[in-house]
Parts: C-alpha cells; sequence; structure tokens
C-alpha cells in the first residue's frame, strides 16, 4: 500500500469519526434543537484550537449485539485548546452514539483529559448530553464513572472544572457533574436528576415530568444544583468561556488580569443617596455592586437561587474579585439556609482559586421559624461562618446598612479574618434591632404598665435612645473592629485601594489533613 492511499485512509477515517453516529442521528439531534458535540466544542473553543484525543478508540464490549456496531471514538469527543489563548481540555459526549452512554473506553477517555489537565494544570470542561451507564456493558460502565469521580474529587481545588448540561444527566451520571465548581444547564433539552418520572411514580405515585422533577429552572431556583441556566446551548457555552475570564488556570496561580479604563476614582453620587432614610426601606444591593466594580460588569452565579443573598464575579481595576452581598430586596437580606449554602460554597471556591472577595453587607439576621431551625440552620450557618474564617485570601467588608447579631460575625467580619473591614455613615453594626432589644430589655417595665399611650410612649424612647447609641457605625469603629467609615460614593476607590494593599497578603491555616467544615 503506498503512502498517498495510507493518508488517504486516514483521512476516510477522521471523515467517518466526525459524523459519529452517522447523519441521520445527527439530524435528530439538530431536529430535538441540540447541537451535536463537535459543534458544542467548535463553539467553546478559540478558532481551529481543538486538538483531539483517541478519535480511533472503540469499545470492547461482546454483548448484546454490540460486537456487530461500533463507532470511531465510542460517544465522547475529548482533546485540549485554547479560550482566549488560554488552555482547557475539555470532553464533549456525543449522544448520536449510542446516546451518548459512558462504557469503559468512554470514561477511558474522559479520564485521560482529566488527568493531562491535571499534570499541565488547566481547566476541565465537561459538556453533558447522556442516557447514562452503556446498559450493554453493566458493571464496567459503574466502574468508569468511579474513575472519573475519584479525579473529579482530586482535582477540586487544583484545577477549575466546569460542567454543562446540553442533555440527559441521570442515575449516578448526574455526581460527576455535582463534583465540579460550577454547573450550567440550556433551559430546553437538558435535565438532571438521580431517579427518572418513571421510578418516582412507582415509589411515591407522583406524577411529574422530566423538566419538573429536573430541569433547569428547578435546578436553578429549587435545589439549587445548577449555578447558570442559558436560554440556548450558544448561550450557555459563551458564559462558560466568560465564566473562565475571572478564574485562574489553577490554584497556584493568580486570575487574570485584564485591561481597565474605567477610572479608580470614579466617584458615584447616586450611592450617597441610595440607602433609605427608613431602615425597613429595602433598596437593589445589585445597584451598588454595579455601581462599584469596573465597567459596571457583573457576573452573577446563582441568579434563581436563595436570592436574598448575591454571589457573584467582577474586577476591581482589572482584576477578579467575588463579591458576596445581602440582597434587601428579597426577606429583607436575611440569612437562611440557602443562602448560607450558596454564600459557603461561592466563598470556598473564590478561596481555592486565589480570588479576594469584597463582602457588602446588609443583613438584618437569620431568618427565624421551625421551618429553618428543623432543617439544620445552625448547621448551614455555621458552614458560611467556617467558609469565610478558613479563607486567606484578601478580605474586604463593606458594612451598608445593617449588620445585626450572628449574621454580623458571619459576614467577614474582622475577627473572621477580615483584612479591611469598611462601614457607611448609614450603617448599623449593633447585637439586634431597636425593637427587639427595647422589648428584652424593658418587657417587665412594658408589660407593668396599664396606660397604652404611657407604654407606646415609653416604647418609642426606649427604641430611640438605643438607636441613637448603637444603630451606627462609631460604636464597631471605636473598638477598631471597623477600620475606618467612608463616604459612599467614594466606595469604589477605598475597596480598590484596600484590594491593592492586600494584593501580597499571605496568611495560612494550621497544617492538617483537612479541616472538618459543617456539611
Ligand atoms: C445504551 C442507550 C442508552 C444507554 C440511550 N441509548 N441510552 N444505549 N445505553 N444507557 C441509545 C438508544 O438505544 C438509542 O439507540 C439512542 O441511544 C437514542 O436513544 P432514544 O431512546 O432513541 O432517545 P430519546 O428518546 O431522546 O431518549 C433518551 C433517553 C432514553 C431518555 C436517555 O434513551 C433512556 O431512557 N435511556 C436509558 C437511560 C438509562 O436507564 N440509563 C442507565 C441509567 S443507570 P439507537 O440505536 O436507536 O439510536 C446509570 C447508572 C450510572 O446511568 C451509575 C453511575 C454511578
Amino acid at each position: 500500500m503506498s503512502q498517498q492511499s495510507k493518508i488517504k485512509d486516514l483521512i476516510d477515517l477522521r471523515v467517518k469519526a466526525k459524523l459519529g453516529g452517522g447523519e441521520k442521528r445527527i439530524e435528530s439531534q439538530h431536529g430535538k434543537g441540540k447541537l451535536t458535540a463537535r459543534e458544542r466544542i467548535e463553539l467553546l473553543l478559540d478558532e481551529r484550537s481543538f486538538e483531539e484525543f483517541d478519535m480511533f478508540v472503540t469499545h470492547r464490549s461482546h454483548d448484546f449485539g454490540l460486537e456487530n456496531e461500533s463507532y470511531l471514538g465510542d460517544g465522547v469527543v475529548t482533546g485540549y485548546g485554547t479560550i482566549d489563548g488560554r488552555l482547557v481540555y475539555v470532553y464533549s459526549q456525543d449522544f448520536t452514539v449510542f446516546g451518548g452512554s459512558l462504557s469503559e473506553t468512554f470514561a477511558r477517555k474522559i479520564c485521560k483529559v482529566m488527568d493531562q489537565a491535571m499534570k499541565t494544570g488547566a481547566p476541565v470542561i465537561g459538556l453533558n448530553d447522556s442516557g447514562g451507564a452503556r446498559i450493554q456493558e453493566g458493571v464496567q460502565s459503574l466502574a468508569g464513572y468511579a474513575e472519573i469521580f475519584q479525579r473529579n474529587i482530586m482535582a477540586s481545588g487544583v484545577v477549575p472544572q466546569i460542567s454543562a448540561i446540553f442533555g440527559p444527566c441521570a442515575g449516578g451520571a448526574v455526581y460527576s457533574p455535582a463534583l465540579t465548581d460550577f454547573i450550567m444547564m440550556s433551559k430546553e433539552n437538558s435535565y438532571m436528576f438521580v431517579t427518572g418520572p418513571k421510578v418516582v411514580k412507582t415509589v411515591t405515585n407522583e406524577v411529574v415530568t422530566d423538566a419538573e422533577l429536573g430541569g433547569a429552572m428547578v435546578h436553578a431556583s429549587k435545589s439549587g444544583v445548577t449555578h447558570f441556566v442559558a436560554d440556548t446551548e450558544e448561550e450557555g457555552i459563551m458564559l462558560i468561556r466568560k465564566l473562565l475570564s475571572f478564574i485562574p488556570q489553577n490554584n497556584l496561580e493568580e486570575p487574570p488580569l485584564v485591561a481597565c479604563i474605567d477610572p479608580i476614582d470614579r466617584l458615584e453620587d447616586a450611592l450617597n443617596e441610595i440607602v433609605p432614610d427608613n431602615p425597613n426601606k429595602p433598596y437593589d444591593v445589585k445597584d451598588v455592586i454595579h455601581a462599584v466594580v469596573d465597567h459596571n460588569e457583573f457576573m452573577e452565579v446563582h441568579r434563581h437561587y436563595a436570592p436574598n443573598l448575591v454571589v457573584g464575579f467582577a474586577r476591581f481595576n482589572g482584576a477578579s474579585v467575588g463579591i458576596v452581598a445581602n440582597q434587601p430586596k428579597y426577606l429583607a437580606g436575611v440569612l437562611d439556609i440557602n443562602a448560607s449554602r450558596k454564600g459557603a460554597r461561592f466563598v470556598r471556591f473564590c478561596d481555592c482559586f486565589n480570588i479576594p472577595i469584597v463582602t457588602l453587607v446588609d443583613v438584618p439576621g437569620f431568618l427565624p421559624g421551625t421551618a429553618q431551625e428543623y432543617g439544620g440552620i445552625i448547621i448551614h450557618g455555621a458552614k458560611f461562618l467556617f467558609a469565610y474564617g478558613e479563607a486567606t485570601v484578601p478580605k474586604v467588608t463593606v458594612t451598608l446598612r445593617k449588620s445585626y447579631g450572628g449574621a454580623h460575625d458571619v459576614m467577614s467580619c474582622k475577627q473572621l479574618r477580615g483584612d479591611i473591614n469598611y462601614a457607611w455613615p448609614t450603617a448599623e453594626i449593633a447585637v439586634m434591632g431597636a425593637s427587639g432589644a427595647t422589648e428584652v430589655l424593658f418587657g417587665r417595665q412594658v408589660k407593668s404598665m396599664e396606660n397604652p399611650d404611657e407604654k407606646a410612649k415609653f416604647i418609642a424612647e426606649k427604641e430611640q435612645e438605643y438607636t441613637d447609641k448603637f444603630a451606627n457605625p462609631y460604636v464597631a469603629a471605636k473598638f477598631g473592629f471597623i477600620d475606618d467609615v467612608i463616604e459612599p460614593r467614594n466606595t469604589r476607590f477605598r475597596v480598590i485601594r484596600a484590594l491593592q494593599a492586600l494584593a501580597t497578603k499571605k496568611d495560612t491555616n494550621p497544617p492538617k489533613k483537612h479541616s472538618n467544615i459543617p456539611l
């Protein structure tokens, strides 16, 4: 055989491999409004940067007729490429080949890119669209999943791992995405659940659809499993590219610095008027975030989950930060179970990957009630507190308004190694609000009063006395718990100066196998 015909064979094999399960199944994939595994990779990576591995891998099963049916690549496209010139490893499940189901060889291909990503210190992006374990292979696929899980765990906190869900993701297959740092789901066609509607019907008699049980919006707003939802696959893929722009390649690197033409001393006069005089009136903390960060750009994470806490990425003078902010617009910005879980997870991600944390505080306390106590708010609140206290990245805190009780401690206070803590003049840093304090301190006296006017006057006086004395930032500032009281419109500049000063910060935790965060 001549060299020319050998080269032609290679080219023919490549063409064949690129067709995956064949044109008919590609058409069917498109018919469902879905892209193919290769089209997704093309969109995700910089143009012509993809280098594929293992295109010629096929399965080794001889059961259930599989000996007569095999496809080059075996249902997953793997390799590496770049995003904005930075190396990433990628795998993309090909639904046109046995429904993207996972075989032994399929798992090996994924493990290979994960191993290389760990060696080179680069992120791993998994694009999921799969019917789960390849039924014909049985236990081989279970072992394959576990091989992937183990690598997810070892890579956690070393290289960023991002999962996109563009189709089915069911059974134990959900656990690889769940072990990664971020999940993105497309609104149409994607769903995740441990047990599907049929099993649910048999066991609990509930009747639910795929979307009701595990669709993108369900996981975005109810379970918190997904961090992002995209209207289309294209939008989701762009979102992943953007997300990576805030994150370093690995835990030993700093996040990328981008050019910033937004003046660092830009004054935002509107912030001097944003906090209503009435402490019970809300405002939107996202207006504060947009006003202070570079070019008003904020990439929100977990937007639909626990909206009483806002978390996400932004930049100050071109440098990435993670922002954590109470949202007075929802439940008055109170901390509850979901907000605590959301906050803890985000703080820990930032700390893993050397991203400083800027915390904006306006928190009236923890949400009271049996639902919260029975659900373990003690443990979940502790988790958030633990995450802040354990984090060694630079931490800058700005108290905008309320900072009461235990929630004050949680929200990156000085004693949880908050590095620079500022407060606006509107801040109220105290153990509790005026009416609660009056009730506790003067309850007996109030009860003994018979004249209702006298009672009301007494309560109002005491509340006013408490407010005058404690509902301000100066008591905390007197003790040095607040480093300075700053003018709201100058917040951007003060935060940037603080982050600049903290850029060389070094802090460590005592040597240990690992901590025992309340889970
Ligand atoms: C082998 C599979 C497959 C699987 C789908 N296919 N799932 N082949 N193993 N798990 C094949 C189909 O035979 C079909 O082949 C093609 O993929 C497309 O499937 P359709 O059913 O035609 O597609 P659709 O109607 O879109 O339905 C998709 C689906 C459904 C919802 C994913 O196929 C399905 O329910 N599959 C089985 C899911 C499942 O039970 N998986 C195992 C779960 S246990 P042809 O040749 O017709 O194109 C598990 C354990 C993991 O995953 C544990 C990890 C720890």
